[in-house]
């Protein structure tokens, strides 16, 4: 099943809530769950930098803070005519928590990329391993 327009919207909404006051690159992301809940995040900057959360992870941790601990999508959201992936401690933090989730890519206007968290990290080190 593609993502919802409900889901990308949500995904796009969640991008003008980002506190992107440093690097003024605003991302939204839309979590799925596999009953249908959405669950949003934005990325949130301070003035540490390094202290930076990036929204896929936001919506991962409010997600599972509220009980939810099954997804089936996410949805991240930028204002660019490139796909933006995400970064490399999302990845991490997606298949540990998400497992083998679709992640569609999308701009203001259309997606511009779906893939698999398989595709996203080969290879991944995580629970099954220690
Ligand atoms: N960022 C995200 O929130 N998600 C991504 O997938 C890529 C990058 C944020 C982190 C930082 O606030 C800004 O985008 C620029 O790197």
């Amino acid at each position: 099943m593609p993502a919802s327009d409900a889901l990308i919207a949500a995904a796009r909404a969640a991008r003008e809530r980002a506190v992107a006051d440093f690097s003024g690159f605003k991302v939204g992301a839309a979590l799925e769950t596999t009953d249908g809940h959405i669950i949003t995040g934005c990325n949130i900057e301070n003035a540490s930098y390094g202290l930076t959360v990036c929204a896929e992870r936001v919506a991962i941790f409010k997600a599972i803070s509220d009980g939810h601990r099954a997804f089936r999508r996410m949805v991240v959201v930028a204002d660019t005519p490139a796909p933006t992936p995400p970064c490399g401690a999302c990845r991490q933090i997606m298949w540990e928590f998400c497992g083998d989730i679709e992640v569609v890519m999308a701009n203001l206007q259309m997606v511009t990329a779906m893939l698999q968290m398989t595709d996203l990290l080969p290879l991944p080190f995580d629970k099954r391993l220690l």
